[in-house]
């Protein structure tokens, strides 16, 4: 920011923003950092969380934190299955945060309340906002193109023109290239009723929203970022990603992250290791827990493997196949929960197995580091047609878990010519980052144009 903004804003009063998270690590990530880069810009920051997955107050000493009642108690129930868990928390916590926010408007400890900026699935905050008269900004976690696709399908439902209940999975939507109806975004276990209701509040919730916030960049996904602006206009679009890339460093990670596995990184040869994640929800069964363990072993790379605990149905522990840990011990690392963005960052790492989670999917493209996509529920499937047929910057496995197409697949990543073209590609989407983060990108004008509304309010 120009130093005259800087100085604007300490003549000024500090603004103080009220920040609430849906508390999942996929969508704390991008708020934390959202609300570490507005504090490095003078403004300062209240963190209202819930008391499921809370984070640990002193890893932020620059913030304030108060914590409000949830209606999870069953923490891994909800882990489980988080689109009900969001319907839970909307249905809970509207009075628990009219009751702290109604507190800091009259004795807050940074005075009062500028603005707040919610997770755009936390719809029951717009009748709180609005009845106290506080301006709402959203910051919507998934990508441009997922947003855009729902956008289309629902014109084109509304036209009659598609059904994707009945359809074989595999069928392509010709008006939505190069998505099939298995790539539809969609909400795993939870009943549609639950969807449904979800769907209406946060549609409703945008009504008188200041804002829209989201964690992409121009250079990756300008068609889709041009479509939603013009569907949401009058209200501004504010495309302020890579997010973390703005705000490093700051540890907002919900699980313990080893460290250790870096000194590992460190005596790997450049690009050889392949980096394995399936994010902080999903799980597996242990035919597919084997079968991903010969595929490593068998494919000879280098790996590093985030085994969760709590990630095998059924079972605590994570129990290996037998003589799996003898045929890898020289070349395999596997921790419980890694330095992800550090990881990624690594030159040791050459590629990178992930379920497209938003945030690992925009993590890999912006370290330069090709895919391999196992993608299991809600926008993943989405984002890991994009990776493949758009940005042409991974490999999708279609067929679940099977040792020999793992090892094929990380082979071509990892070895083959195509792997090598993907990499190119995915070094030249991380460039594109590059510019749109610099002083007159993208980005950073976006950046920009959100500070000056929080300012002028
Ligand atoms: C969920 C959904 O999966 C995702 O599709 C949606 O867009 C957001 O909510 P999650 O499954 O947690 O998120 O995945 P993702 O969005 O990729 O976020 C995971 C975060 O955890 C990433 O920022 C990643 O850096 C971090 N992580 C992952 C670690 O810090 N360590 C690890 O070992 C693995």
């Amino acid at each position: 920011m120009e130093e005259s903004k800087e100085l604007q804003i300490q003549e000024k009063k500090v603004p103080h923003l009220v920040i609430l998270p849906i508390p999942f690590q996929g969508h704390v990530n991008p708020m934390l950092q959202l609300a570490n880069l507005l504090h490095s810009k003078g403004f300062s920051i209240t963190v209202i969380h819930t008391n499921f997955h809370s984070p640990n107050p002193s890893n932020f000493p620059n913030f304030h934190f108060e914590f409000i009642a949830d209606g999870l108690s069953d923490g891994k129930i909800w882990t489980e299955d988080p689109i009900s868990a969001v319907y839970v928390l909307n249905d809970s916590c509207q009075e628990p945060f009219r009751d702290c926010l109604s507190r800091l408007l009259s004795d807050g400890p940074h005075g009062p309340v500028t603005c707040i900026i919610t997770d755009v699935a936390f719809y029951c905050t717009e009748d709180v906002a609005d009845q106290l008269k506080v301006p709402r900004i959203l910051l919507g976690t998934s990508s441009a193109s997922c947003v855009a696709t729902m956008l289309s399908l629902k014109v084109l439902q509304q036209n009659g023109l598609i059904s994707i209940s009945d359809g074989e999975p595999n069928t392509l939507i010709p008006e939505i290239p190069p998505l099939r109806i298995k790539d539809i975004p969609d909400m795993g276990t939870a009943d549609p009723e639950t969807c449904e209701r979800i769907g209406v509040g946060i549609h409703n919730a945008m009504r008188s929203a200041l804002g829209y916030i989201m964690n992409t960049f121009d250079g990756l996904e300008s068609t889709e970022l041009a479509k939603f602006r013009q569907e949401i206009h009058p209200m501004p679009l504010f495309e302020v990603g890579p997010l973390y890339k703005f705000s490093p460093g700051s540890s907002n990670s919900i699980l313990t992250q080893d460290y250790s596995c870096m000194a590992w990184l460190d005596k790997q040869a450049p690009q050889t290791v392949i980096y394995i994640s399936f994010g902080s929800s999903g799980s597996f069964n242990e035919k597919d827990v084997v079968e991903i363990a010969w595929g490593l072993a068998n494919s000879d790379q280098p790996f590093l493997w985030v085994l969760r605990p709590g990630s095998i149905h059924g079972h605590d522990l994570v129990k290996l196949p037998e003589g799996f840990e003898e045929k890898t011990r020289e070349r395999g690392q596997i921790v419980k929960w890694a330095p992800q963005q550090e990881v990624l960052a690594h030159p040791s790492v050459g590629g990178y197995w992930t379920h497209n989670g938003w945030n690992s999917t925009l993590e890999g493209i912006c370290e330069g580091v090709p895919m391999l996509c196992s993608p299991y529920l809600w926008d993943q499937n989405l984002n890991a047609r994009y990776v493949s047929h758009v940005w042409k910057v991974g490999i999708q496995l279609e067929n679940g878990f099977d040792r020999s197409e793992i090892e094929w697949a990380i082979r071509r990543l990892m070895v083959e010519i195509e792997g090598k073209e993907m990499r190119e590609r995915v070094s030249a989407l991380k460039e594109n980052a590059m510019r749109c983060m610099a002083k007159g990108g993208s980005s950073y004008e976006s950046l920009e144009s959100l500070v000056d509304l929080i300012m002028s309010l």
